[in-house]
């Protein structure tokens, strides 16, 4: 099992620009030239004054759009309202992430024109704690490439950090998003409780990303709908209904609808609630439309566009840091290991499959808020426990003749074990949205999917390492 140590010195080194920008090979690709995880007041030293100009790798050029989308009638499965303010240019930041990566190829397939924003963090994130997607990935370039031979459309692609604001500002000056998808964000609530150093990247990447995205909007765009990416683990699990967004609330004879109470568990989904509440402010203050997206956990890699070439394989992440439930089971399932079950497993939550990601985006576009308006929806499909889960995984790895163990294991978490959920998740289907929901067909690929790369994954990477309430000063790696 991976155990933590702490390796000040080979975090640094690791974390060192030259030490990551030689491997990508690309002379195109510009990374923080002093990238440090040390948290001073200016550590995070981002670009140098040259550095910093934004390269647009692939120029995006204009895409013609398709008589389909066009109308504004579009999207396979559903019908999508044909409002004439629908946007064209669509910014996706975090481009090369999970989610990020299926949006972007959703959204240029749809006939958008589309421009990348990341600073591929994300995969210095793997180097940094010896960790690798289940699915070999593509360089973000080698991806664009291939999309451009397979369709003929372009994706833009800007390499840079948003907590960088002359980046961002030179970037949104020279693609003129009508929307920014914005996915750039550490997304991991173990690696946020790692060490106080992780702990303090979390919070200042995502609250000053995101405010520095606020800034560039109503510099550069105030016409331009943010649509962001937050989690349904701001609402922690209350003894009540969770709603979309808002509640009404009678208080001593006074009734008001108020924000829903947040009650996040890890630094990391702190980090989303003070987002919230920026663009909450922000659409108050300056007239911004917004739509904050609570998503539930994502699982599924497949959608009909990373379907069209191997080198547009999305990651698949099994580890015990950036793994989410669904796909971490199937994992364990196919290599044999007991499925990894944290405490009692009446932990519930809001679950859907990546198609319905892109879709859900995809109706947040072409649906846009109006200005000043901060709009909430719950992004997900269905509820699950982990139990649950674990027994669905049981039964279809019996399916394919594998004998699936169950083990609870000391939860590493600080959440409670059994309880009460339910959330409501209707304003998403109300403008449209088709469910590919959890069938035994799709645990079975998903399942199948994961034995296909079986021999690629690392079982010292399973076991969960990271502890809520060990978190301390002292900066950790994982070392095999
Ligand atoms: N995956 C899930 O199950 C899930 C569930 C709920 C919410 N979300 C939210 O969806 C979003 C995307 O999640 P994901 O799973 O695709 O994550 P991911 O880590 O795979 O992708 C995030 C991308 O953002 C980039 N990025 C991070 N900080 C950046 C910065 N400062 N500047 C530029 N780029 C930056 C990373 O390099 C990475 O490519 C996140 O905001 C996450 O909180 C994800």
């Amino acid at each position: 099992m991976a155990h933590l140590l702490s390796t000040t010195s080979s975090l640094n080194a690791l974390t060192s620009s030259r030490a990551y920008s030689k491997p990508l090979n690309q002379r195109s690709v510009i990374f923080p030239a002093s990238f440090t995880l040390q948290t001073s007041k200016f550590a995070f030293k981002r670009l140098t004054l040259q550095e910093k100009r934004p390269q647009r790798v692939c120029t995006a050029h204009a895409a013609t759009l398709s008589q389909e989308a066009q109308s504004g009638v579009k999207s396979g499965t559903h019908q999508i309202s044909s409002d004439s303010s629908k946007p064209k240019k669509v910014m996706v930041i975090g481009g090369d992430g999970y989610c990020g990566w299926a949006t972007a190829l959703h959204l240029s397939d749809k006939n958008y024109e589309v421009a990348i924003v990341d600073n591929l963090v994300r995969r210095l994130f793997d180097h940094q704690l010896g960790l690798d997607s289940l699915t070999p990935i593509a360089s973000i370039h080698n991806r664009i490439r291939r999309w451009k031979s397979l369709t003929g459309k372009d994706i833009g692609l800007y390499i840079g950090d948003i907590c960088d604001f002359e980046f961002l500002s030179e970037a949104f000056k020279s693609f003129e998003p009508d929307a920014v998808v914005h996915f750039g964000e550490q997304r991991s609530a173990p690696y946020s409780m790692i060490d106080r150093s992780r702990a303090v990247f979390t919070q200042q990447n995502n609250v000053i990303g995101t405010l520095n995205v606020l800034f560039a909007i109503k510099e550069f765009g105030d016409e331009c709908h943010l649509v962001k990416l937050g989690t349904m683990g701001e609402y922690g699990t209350p003894n009540i209904d969770i709603e979309e967004g808002y509640i009404t609330i009678t208080h001593n004879g006074r009734t008001d609808t108020l924000p829903y109470p947040k009650q996040a568990s890890s630094f990391y989904h702190l980090s989303k609630v003070h987002d919230s509440h920026n663009i909450a402010f922000t659409c108050k203050a300056w007239g911004i439309r917004a739509t904050d997206l609570n998503q539930g956990v994502v699982y599924g890699v497949r959608t009909d566009e990373t379907e069209m070439h191997e080198e547009l394989t999305n990651r698949f992440d099994y580890d015990g840091v950036f793994g989410t439930a669904l796909n971490r089971f199937c994992v364990q399932a196919a290599v044999g290991h007991p499925l990894t079950v944290y405490g009692k497993g009446g932990q519930t939550r809001g679950y859907l499959d990546i198609r319905d990601t892109i879709q859900c985006v995809e109706l947040a576009i072409a649906n846009p808020a109006k200005p000043g308006e901060f709009r909430v929806f719950n992004q997900f499909t269905e509820q699950f426990s982990v139990k649950e889960l674990a027994a669905l995984v049981t039964k279809a790895g019996k399916k394919l003749g594998i004998d699936v163990q169950t083990k609870s294991v000391p939860n590493p978490r600080v959440e409670a074990e059994e309880h009460y959920y339910n959330a409501k998740h209707t304003k998403l289907i109300e403008l449209g949205l088709q469910p590919h929901l959890l069938s035994d067909s799709l645990l079975d690929s998903l399942l199948n999917f994961a034995i296909k790369y079986k021999d690629r994954v690392d079982t010292k990477q399973i076991m969960p390492s990271v502890s809520w309430k060990k978190i301390g000063v002292k900066p950790k790696t994982v070392a095999a």
